[in-house]
């Protein structure tokens, strides 16, 4: 018989945690702590042996390692694969769009989180995608000029060069203008981005996405190679002036030419303005394993949090299957209810952080916890299922300095808003979506906005980006991943895998169900239950929906910092490549 553990958290491979060894992890830990207090500073190693990229796409994670082995560090190969994925991937991300960069100093240990999230322009109200019943137009905050938000990549690429980086923009960025200029070859992930939904269509309608993404109104044959010559121009222009680059001048004006001219309401004054925020990540602990991630405008890290503070009064270890996952979800849906209540863009709106994130605050949610039922979500009449998908991206990065970086990056839904701005080539974002367009609305995640949410002029939209960081004395974990509302729930898979002592081949592969409070409804992938399972879940309450297909795109790096070895992973679902990076001698 297989242990709740396995079943949840490594399918794959024989699980040997039984009550037996559950006994001996507290042994373990003891005996641990001995060894730590003992002889922590001869053990661990300081510096890792190797460097380390993963990322969504072989070509960007090429970039990455090439910019590490010319003498970057891991800021600056996050410049040049932030980049490449931009070029390569531009249906999740982009200078046309936004994200966050966890970065770790490995000098300093010093952690800090770059908001490059965009923000609503000037004109933004809160009614603005409402029809004249009063109710949203979801049309509206998905396609074309009004659904995109000012972009804050540019920017934040600037800004971690300028700080945090040792190469010029004209190095790192280098790669992107070579692939933009020369070319890749349309592959079949990209070919299927172009017929997810109504993507082609929407593409059809913005003849300068159409003349750069399509050929004769068709997706291009696989191996054609997919040119974008004034993209390459416009990274040229950020390399030599920076922020202005993009933000002022020729670009800027193009930029806000498309957007008006496509229903949107830009201004100059918009885009001369955007800046980045440098923010304090958020840190806590589960057992012997401190995080370091995501503060808002992301809700992913105190998602995260909170799940893992309500989860860690359970012993989890001992539980049997079904109860493990009757647990993770209740944590799920309970830190999702949060979500809804507080969480916006902390500029603009009071968060109670230090509240959610007390043990008191969790032991309240716990109250909610039926050990042998589920609790009913309330009700929300309209619910819908949310849109899978691998648009938006994740990144990975660990240099020989100890630096880290975890970026996620994203337009948000496929191919953003389908707007590229004529003469730039940037495919300008739909972020627009992710305000509540209404208070009792969904967005196209079926995330219920919720009134602290609202759309209003310079603003940064909720997000569930969680790039995140796991530690313990031994080990070290750089993750996270698209998917929209299910971001958060894969971290916290992850996060449980990584206190199972599993790497980061386990962490991207391990199995995904996902509970966001409404819809009441706990999802899975393709083979996560079984038949038997499914029926046993069913009879103590819970609605149950098998996702058609697998979700997620994770990217992770771990470093055992005792035997120094690094490894690197990319999600089997996807296309991208994790690898690792031996010098002979270290420079
Ligand atoms: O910031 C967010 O939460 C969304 N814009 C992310 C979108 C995403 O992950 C799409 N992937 N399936």
């Amino acid at each position: 018989m297989r242990s709740a553990c396995e079943l949840v958290l490594r399918p794959s491979v024989q699980f040997h945690l039984t009550r037996y060894i559950l006994t001996m992890r507290y042994l373990h830990y003891i005996l641990l702590s001995l060894y730590i207090f003992t002889t922590h500073a001869a053990t661990y190693s300081e510096q890792p042996a190797a460097y380390a990229v993963s990322s969504a796409h072989p070509l960007a994670t090429q970039a990455g390692l090439d910019i590490l082995a010319t003498g970057g560090n891991a800021f600056d190969a996050a410049i040049a694969v932030s980049a490449v994925l931009a070029v390569v991937e531009p249906y999740s991300s982009g200078i046309g769009g936004g994200g966050f960069w966890l970065l770790h100093d490995g000098h300093t240990h010093r952690n800090v989180f770059i908001d490059g999230r965009e923000v609503a322009p000037a004109s933004a109200k809160a009614d603005m995608f409402l029809g004249p019943d009063g109710h949203a137009i979801a049309e509206l905050s998905l396609n074309g000029g009004l659904a995109a938000a000012i972009p804050g990549e540019p920017a934040a690429l600037v800004e971690i060069a300028k700080r945090y980086g040792r190469l010029p923009l004209s190095i790192s960025l280098a790669p992107a203008i070579r692939l933009a200029e020369q070319g890749f070859p349309m592959n079949t992930e990209f070919y299927n981005m172009l017929q997810k939904e109504d993507r082609l269509q929407q593409i059809r309608r913005f003849p300068a996405t159409a003349a750069i993404f399509l050929h004769k109104n068709q997706p291009y044959p696989l191996g054609k190679l997919i040119i974008q010559k004034d993209l390459a121009q416009t990274l040229r222009k950020i390399a030599t002036f920076g922020h202005d680059g993009f933000y002022r001048g020729e670009v800027a004006k193009r930029l806000v030419e498309s957007v008006n001219g496509n229903g949107g309401h830009w201004s100059l004054n918009d885009l001369a303005n955007y800046k980045i925020k440098i923010r304090q990540p958020l840190e806590g602990n589960f057992h012997h394993i401190h995080i370091v991630t995501s503060p808002p405008p992301s809700a992913g890290g105190v998602f995260l949090l909170t799940s893992l503070n309500i989860l860690s009064a359970y012993p989890l270890t001992t539980y049997s299957n079904i109860k493990l996952v009757h647990f993770i979800t209740e944590a799920m849906r309970l830190s999702y209810w949060q979500r809804m209540q507080y969480l916006a863009d902390p500029d603009f709106v009071t968060i109670p952080l230090a509240k959610l994130l007390s043990q008191k605050n969790a032991q309240e949610l716990r109250r909610y916890i039926q050990s042998e039922r589920a609790t009913p979500s309330e009700s929300l009449k309209t619910a819908r299922a949310p849109h899978e998908g691998q648009n938006t991206t994740h990144f990975s990065i660990l240099d020989q300095e100890g630096n880290r970086v975890a970026a996620t990056l994203s337009i948000n839904y496929i191919f953003g808003s389908s707007l590229i701005a004529q003469g730039t080539g940037v495919l300008l974002n739909d972020e627009m979506d992710d305000f509540a367009a209404e208070p009792t609305g969904f967005n196209v995640f079926s995330l219920i906005g919720g009134e602290v949410n609202r759309v209003a002029p310079g603003r940064r939209p909720l997000s569930s980006m969680a790039p995140t960081f796991l530690e313990t004395p031994e080990r070290v974990a750089i993750l996270g991943t698209p998917g929209g509302s299910r971001i958060p729930t894969m971290i916290l898979l992850a996060t449980l895998a990584f206190y199972q002592d599993y790497g980061a081949i386990s962490m991207v592969s391990t199995m995904r169900f996902h509970h966001q409070y409404s819809p009441d409804i706990l999802q899975f992938e393709p083979d996560t239950f079984s038949p038997i399972f499914q029926k046993e879940l069913q009879q103590i309450g819970y609605r149950l929906q098998s996702l058609p297909d697998y979700y997620g795109n994770m990217q992770a790096i771990t470093w055992d910092r005792v035997r120094n070895f690094v490894t690197a992973a990319a999600d089997p679902r996807g296309i991208g490549s994790g690898l690792v990076f031996k010098p002979n001698k270290k420079r």
